[in-house]
């Protein structure tokens, strides 16, 4: 049966993307940033999975005003880096995994979850950065990204958006999906974008390492308790663009020590806690759970 067996969360600034394409990661700024994922390119390595089922926000790219999908799953076989103005970022094309992911997506959706299902996507900073920080820089001529990708939109861009609440029980409802998937699978379920940022308005440049660092504390120890944090707590403490760190609470809610809904088995072990203060108008935030 395929499994769950970690999750990763990071947060997704495009001038991270670009820091790495221009040769900029050993510059005095950038070089904190960095260092900050060195354990994890290596635990990438040592705990290679089969498959990421990667949640992120896409920002008006593949989606616009046009057509706003709460929830899409790509089921696509492979999805190209996004021209987000600059041209496409000089990495791999993402391959995907169609048989899992439209297995999740029959399951999710009869668990009461509606998804949409995108056939074709481009996929921007918000996955391919997170991808870049885990797995460092690849020749998109020579190399590939490790392993099948499976990307998970949410809309945290247009309101009205998901609640952490709503998030954290799709995560539970992709747990079931994967384990009923008959292939032996190692996956690994990642939550991206965050921490505190607010890009436009009075308030831009805001950032809050306090209520961060705490809100990390309680992802991890009381996940119940985070997940029912009201939106408006995430606006008025993280910034506008702060919400969307409730995509975290889908791969929280994905982990084994959550049964129906509470916290009932062993607790995840947290291999690797990472933040960084700033990267462009972000706060950067990181953590490796491994589930036991
Ligand atoms: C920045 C952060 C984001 O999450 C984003 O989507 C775009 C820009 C920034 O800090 O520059
Ligand atoms: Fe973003």
């Amino acid at each position: 049966m395929a499994k769950i067996t970690a999750s990763v969360f990071t947060s997704h600034v495009p001038a991270i993307g670009a820091a790495m394409d221009l040769g900029k990661t050993q510059e005095d700024y950038w070089k904190p940033v960095f260092a900050g994922y060195d354990f994890s390119k290596q635990w990438m390595k040592d705990n290679k999975p089969d498959v990421i089922f990667l949640v992120f926000n896409d920002h008006a790219t593949a989606f616009s005003l046009e057509m706003i999908p709460t929830f899409a799953i790509g089921t696509a076989a492979e999805f190209q880096p996004a021209d987000e103005g600059w041209g496409p970022r000089p990495v791999p094309k993402v391959i995907g995994h169609p048989d899992l992911a439209s297995h999740i997506a029959q399951s999710v959706i009869q668990q009461d979850f509606d998804l949409t299902i995108v056939n074709k996507m481009d996929v921007d900073h918000g996955l391919t950065v997170p991808l870049s920080l885990m797995c460092g820089e690849l020749d998109p001529k020579t190399d590939a990204w490790p392993c099948p990708v499976i990307p998970f939109a949410v809309n945290v861009v247009q309101y009205p958006v998901p609640s952490g609440k709503r998030c954290f029980m799709l995560g539970q409802a992709i747990r079931k999906a994967v384990d009923s998937y008959d292939e032996d699978l190692n996956v690994h379920i990642w939550g991206t974008g965050g921490m505190s940022h607010q890009l436009q308005g009075a308030r831009a440049g805001l950032i809050n390492r306090e209520w961060d660092n705490a809100w990390l504390d309680q992802m991890i120890a009381d996940p119940v308790g985070c997940a029912n944090t009201p939106h408006i707590d995430y606006v008025r403490e993280a910034g506008s663009e702060g919400i969307e760190l409730v995509m975290w609470l889908i791969a929280r809610g994905a982990m084994s020590d959550i049964v129906d809904g509470k916290v009932q088995g062993p607790a995840p072990t947290v291999k690797h806690r990472f933040y960084h203060v700033p990267a462009s108008n972000t706060a950067v935030g990181h953590l490796i759970l491994e589930n036991n």
